[in-house]
């Protein structure tokens, strides 16, 4: 089985001088791809470095993520745009959180709209954080439909409503990953009524580790873990799940 996680964060200090070890574990399990999510100055090069290095096996976003977003955001920017000519697969991550970042949440939106213009300037998509800003979100959106903006919602752990909503503005797909195996996570309850040719697997390690390693770090080791659970959910073989959420990474990502 093939698999690829659509979102991770190699580069993250938690992973200091293992990450040639997380590489081998992760395709050892089948994950043959590991899409790199950008944040800021700070990681950047590391995170290109180290993607550079593999590219057999790694690919890079490019992007300002949200909870990076103060009030000196052109600067930060600036900085990624250094970066345009590198090669990425998506604009991201990229996005809206209140729930740390209420205070810069003006800076946010305007961050937000210049990346999505970036976004269709480039031809690329989008790896979106949300994260208790849904509605701000979709009202950007909403000044974005029918340009073919596309992209995914990272993590998701909304509702089969949100989901439903966001089918509406044409390509979009959604992230699932650890949340979905946490008890009682309303995600978890949904995942059989969202199709599987919307949905793309991911763990955003070093954070949101599934169930039973719940507390553990997290690693692109574990997507096999996702997929059997979605796998198990929808009654269908976890090969099938495998197949087709590697070919939704490909063609929204993709050619890598
Ligand atoms: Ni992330």
């Amino acid at each position: 089985m093939e698999f690829i996680d659509t979102h991770t964060h190699i580069s993250d200090e938690a992973f200091a001088g293992e990450e040639e070890a997380i590489i081998s574990r992760a395709l050892e399990a089948g994950v043959t791809r590991m899409i790199q999510a950008d944040v800021d100055s700070s990681e950047r090069e590391p995170m290109y470095k180290l993607v550079e290095s593999h590219p057999e096996c790694l690919s890079a976003m490019l992007g300002l993520y949200p909870g990076s977003v103060h009030s000196d955001w052109r600067d930060e920017l600036d900085a990624m745009l250094l970066y345009k000519e590198r090669k990425f697969c998506a604009v991201g991550e990229i996005g809206l959180d209140y729930h740390y970042g209420a205070e810069d949440a003006e800076y946010q939106k305007e961050a937000l709209r210049v990346q999505f213009d970036l976004a269709l300037e480039w031809g690329k998509p989008v790896n979106i954080h949300l994260r208790e800003a849904t509605e701000d979100f979709f009202t950007i959106l909403d000044d974005y439909r029918g340009r073919g903006l596309r992209g995914n919602l990272h993590a998701f752990s909304g509702s089969y409503e949100t989901f439903c909503r966001i089918q509406k503005y044409g390509d979009w797909f959604v992230g699932l990953g650890g949340v979905i195996t946490f008890k009682n996570s309303g995600i978890g309850k949904a995942v059989p009524d969202i199709p599987l040719d919307r949905i793309l697997l991911e763990t955003d390690a070093p954070y949101l580790t599934p169930v039973p390693y719940r507390g553990k770090r997290n690693e692109s080791s574990m997507i096999p873990i996702i997929a059997s659970f979605i796998a198990e959910r929808k009654g269908l073989s976890p090969e099938v799940v495998a197949n087709q959420t590697t070919n939704n990474a490909k063609v929204l990502f993709g050619p890598f």
